[in-house]
């Protein structure tokens, strides 16, 4: 059985004062409120994780993570953080390829393939985000697109290192939106990423891969869109922002 998960992608948001708060606030609530065996994985500017571990550590069901790492282990980078860095830290998750840095910074399936080497050598877990736009979506094949996405970063990963990868499947048009999929088109794309992931490793494997949903995930959808049998969990942007509602969604899982 896949792990369920629910993460909070914080973006490019809130100053210092206000990630302390806002931290301080979701860590209170899962310690009172939250039950059950879900993750939780809060994913803050990088600036910050190295202060709220202190702030995390007496929540066990919370781990940090960071938004994006470099695909080279260190050097003439100037402004890029490295997975040793990372790891060094203590600090366990990275996002990979979230749609945004690849629209922005230009990612491409075989960048995000040398990230998410870069991460599984140095023991972190990457989250590896995929997804198809809206024009793809209008084409008939667009199953195919995000599938392809998976081939191109991920498939060169052998059994052992398929298993430390949790995807998340974020239609970019549902980003930042308000539009969300139908918990019916979440479902049917988790499973065709599934059966994709099955043909290459093995159903035993596949089944055992967190497949999260992400895209306009809040309070009141969570629940419906949490029941698919293959959404694991979620990746939860503008409504990790605020404690009330993430705690609210991570309930739903
Ligand atoms: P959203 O973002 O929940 O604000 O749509 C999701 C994401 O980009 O991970």
């Amino acid at each position: 059985m896949a792990k369920k998960i629910v993460a909070g992608n914080w973006k490019m948001n809130k100053t210092y004062e206000e990630a302390l708060a806002l931290v301080s606030e979701v860590v209170n609530m899962v310690k009172d409120e939250v039950t059950g065996d879900v993750r939780v994985i809060l994913f803050p500017p990088a600036l910050y994780v190295s202060t709220l571990r202190s702030y995390v550590k007496d929540a066990p069901a919370i781990s940090l993570g960071v938004q994006n790492i470099y695909q080279k282990a260190s050097g003439a980078y100037t402004g890029e953080i490295s997975a040793p860095m990372v790891k060094s830290l203590g600090i366990q998750y990275v996002l990979v390829g979230h749609s945004e840095r690849r629209e922005y910074f230009d990612e491409t399936n075989e960048v995000l393939a040398e990230k998410v080497n870069i991460a599984l050598e140095n023991g972190l877990t990457p989250v590896f985000c995929c997804g198809e736009s809206l024009q793809q979506r209008q084409n008939e094949d667009y199953k195919g697109f995000v599938k392809n996405q998976l081939t191109e970063s991920l498939f060169h990963l052998g059994p052992e290192e398929i298993q430390k990868v949790v995807i998340a499947y974020e239609p970019i048009w549902a980003i930042g939106t308000g539009l969300t999929a139908s918990a019916e088109q979440a479902q049917e794309m988790h499973k065709a990423l599934r059966d994709h992931l099955s043909e290459k490793y093995g159903s035993p494997i596949a089944s055992g891969i967190s497949i999260l949903y992400g895209g306009s995930v809040g309070a009141g959808n969570a629940a419906e869109l949490f029941a698919g049998p293959d959404v694991d969990g979620g990746l939860v942007g503008g409504a990790s922002l605020k404690s009330r509602d993430f705690t609210e969604i991570i309930k739903a899982r």
